[in-house]
């Protein structure tokens, strides 16, 4: 593997600062990342990790990309921040224009943040100022999905569904209503998945009508789900019904494409698989940037985007907003992964993936469900595959797996999402582009992770 021929940092002397208090469940200084190449990065004792989940689903790339590396440099060379306000750059004009374009027909304008919340909450306010700016000021509900993930600041907090959170947090928002989920695998009794999704569709109009029709102003959806649901993907014809009935009350379709978007799924959009089906409003981050900056985007028509700058503008941004540096890295990225055909590598890899995946989910005693789109995808973690039952709280079985998997040398995103009350899973999506060999190492490192699992669970 070509990989192998990297010149590996030395481990680094450090005394840890104990000053970040932010790291996750089970991180400690022994995974101190130094370096990353391609699909794997090595920690500060000179270890090496497979990033199966590209992190959190984000470095698209691989790391240590030399192209992205260049064009930051370039970038940076010339300037790397002014205020979008009264300045523009020729990487965010450019940046603006590649999104658009590749986003298609009636997703003219692109607004630039820096995440995925930050994506979210811009459309969350252009649905509202829309609204106001053309009469409808009584519309301001925003109908999500349980389970959901919509980010961590508190507009995209209260759409979020997951009970957790509003139970917390729910006191300094406004938590909005929710409808279900069409769940895949946990399926109600009484229904399949078609009739689930039919069920699920049904839900959302009645909540319209229940809520008052001329009061809601936005559905917002991941077309394909993330770690809040496992990649969740719904039966077609759920997304064609979903466009329909917000059509019928005018309630604005925004799709939440911070995770499956930017290429992830074998397309630049998730909702470019569904094309009668398509959002009117639909938020990109994480693949944007491949995780080479911080970046988010909110893509919109120019029928609404035109309302709101003639009433005076859209009152919303931040200060790193369309930041030249973010810009130029923004454009890198896309351009490499039209150059390289990483789209089409992750619908190839992904079918490649899945069918491997379910060939370890029929040896394995504990894996209960693999699906996804592209390189989007999950595994669910149950303790009795015939009952579908997940294993107790105590046993935080997601996120022992991922432990295993770090000790081996593989990196997995894992969730308990919702303290486990819709399952538990990692994700396995590896960068865009990973090759088949490359493939079955992250095989056989998760082949051991579950022999390990399950003997510790017999
Ligand atoms: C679907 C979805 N929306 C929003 C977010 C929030 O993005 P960020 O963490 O960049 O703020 C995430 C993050 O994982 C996500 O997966």
């Amino acid at each position: 593997m070509s990989t192998q021929s990297v010149v590996q940092p030395k481990p680094v002397e450090r005394e840890p600062s104990g000053k970040a208090f932010y790291a996750g469940r089970g991180v400690s200084e022994t995974f101190n990342v130094s370096y990353g190449k391609g699909i794997f990065f090595w920690d500060t004792n000179g270890k090496r990790y497979l990033d199966g989940s590209s992190g959190a689903v984000a470095a698209n790339l691989g790391h240590g990309n030399e192209r992205i590396r260049d064009a930051m440099v370039e970038q940076a060379n010339r300037i790397s921040y002014v205020v979008r306000t009264a300045f523009t750059s020729e990487s965010t004009d450019t940046l603006c224009k590649v999104i658009s374009d590749l986003a298609g027909p009636g997703f003219d304008q692109t607004f630039l943040v820096s995440g995925g919340s930050e994506a979210v909450e811009a459309a969350l306010k252009l649905a509202r100022q829309y609204a106001v700016v053309t009469g409808q000021t009584k519309r301001s509900k925003i109908l999500a999905r349980m389970p959901g993930y919509h980010g961590a600041t508190l507009g995209a907090a209260a759409v979020t569904g997951d009970p957790d959170r509003d139970e917390m947090f729910g006191p300094i928002m406004q938590v909005m209503p929710k409808v279900p989920a069409p769940l895949s695998y946990r399926v109600p009794e009484g229904f399949d998945v078609k009739s689930h999704a039919d069920y699920c569709a049904n839900a959302l109009e009645q909540q319209i009508l229940a809520e008052g029709e001329d009061t809601v102003l936005a559905f917002i959806m991941e077309p394909v789900g993330g770690i809040a649901t496992g990649a969740l993907v719904a039966p077609n014809s759920y997304y064609s019904n979903v466009r329909k009935i917000c059509d019928r009350y005018g309630v604005l379709l925004i799709f939440d494409e911070v995770m499956c978007g930017a290429g992830r799924t074998g397309s630049f959009l998730a909702a470019h698989h569904w094309p009668d089906a398509l959002p009117d409003l639909v938020v990109c981050a994480k693949g944007l940037s491949a995780g080479y900056t911080p970046l988010g985007a909110m893509i919109a028509p120019n029928r609404i985007v035109d309302k709101v700058v003639e009433s005076g503008g859209f009152l919303h941004g931040h200060t790193y907003s369309g930041n030249p540096l973010s810009s130029a890295i923004g454009v890198a990225v896309l351009k490499e992964m039209l150059d390289r055909d990483l789209m089409g590598n992750a619908q190839r890899m992904g079918v490649v993936l899945r069918q491997k995946l379910n060939a370890l989910k029929d040896r394995s005693t504990t894996i209960g469900d693999v699906r996804g789109m592209g390189l989007l995808n999950a595994v669910e973690i149950v303790e009795n595959k015939a009952t579908k039952a997940i294993f107790p709280g105590t046993k935080q079985a997601s996120y022992r797996v991922s432990e295993i998997a770090r000790e081996l040398g593989l990196h997995l995103y894992a969730r308990r999402a919702a303290s486990g009350k819709f399952g538990e899973w990692f994700m396995a999506a590896p960068p865009l582009i990973i090759t088949e060999p490359e493939i079955d190492l992250f095989m056989e490192l998760l082949t051991e992770t579950f022999r390990i699992f399950e003997s510790e669970n017999q």
